[in-house]
């Protein structure tokens, strides 16, 4: 990995995140939802909202996982993000999340929760990095990392993306 890169996890104070890149939490609300306000998947209370740093690099990607509740991705530096969403209704959904609106990318994406999604870097020796945010607040309770095997029981006809965005 650069150096640049390696200081600027150090910087934000970033740390390795379960489904690969390396996050820092920057924001967890004070107020809390008690939980008969909640849905019944999401068991305890949980914070407003809460929102991170999220930065992948080009060695590393963010394997098929699922959240809860909705998160909204926020693009800040660094390379584009090639972004796949796969989910029962919708099927599989390709977006590249950059600044270069010439070429359709967007700076802001929304996905919804109970969506199985992954990420990539697509410059070499490079990094992303993004903000994402949630509401409810996050708790790895509502966080599930997606097995191959599980992922191509429910979706056979996405083999290909599944290997490409899988560890095991
Ligand atoms: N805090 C720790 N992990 C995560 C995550 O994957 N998403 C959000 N929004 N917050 C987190």
């Amino acid at each position: 990995m650069k150096e640049n890169i390696q200081q600027l996890i150090k910087r934000l104070e970033m740390q390795p995140h379960p489904e690969g890149g390396y996050y820092k939490e920057t924001y967890r609300s004070t107020g809390v939802i008690e939980p008969h306000h909640l849905p019944a998947q999401i068991q305890g209370e949980r914070n407003f909202s809460t929102c991170i740093y999220f930065m992948l690099t080009s060695e590393n990607f963010s394997s098929f996982h699922e959240l809860k509740q909705d998160e909204i991705w926020h693009f800040y530096d660094g390379s584009p993000i090639d972004f796949h969403m796969i989910t029962p209704v919708v099927e599989h959904i390709h977006q590249v999340i950059g600044t270069d609106f010439e070429k359709s990318q967007v700076p802001q994406f929304i996905i919804p929760g109970g969506s199985c999604f992954a990420a990539k870097v697509i410059e070499r020796d490079s990094y992303s990095l993004i903000g994402c945010t949630v509401s409810p607040g996050f708790s790895f309770e509502d966080f599930k990392l997606k097995t191959r095997a599980e992922l191509k029981a429910e979706f056979p006809h996405h083999k290909e993306i599944i290997e490409q965005f899988t560890r095991g």
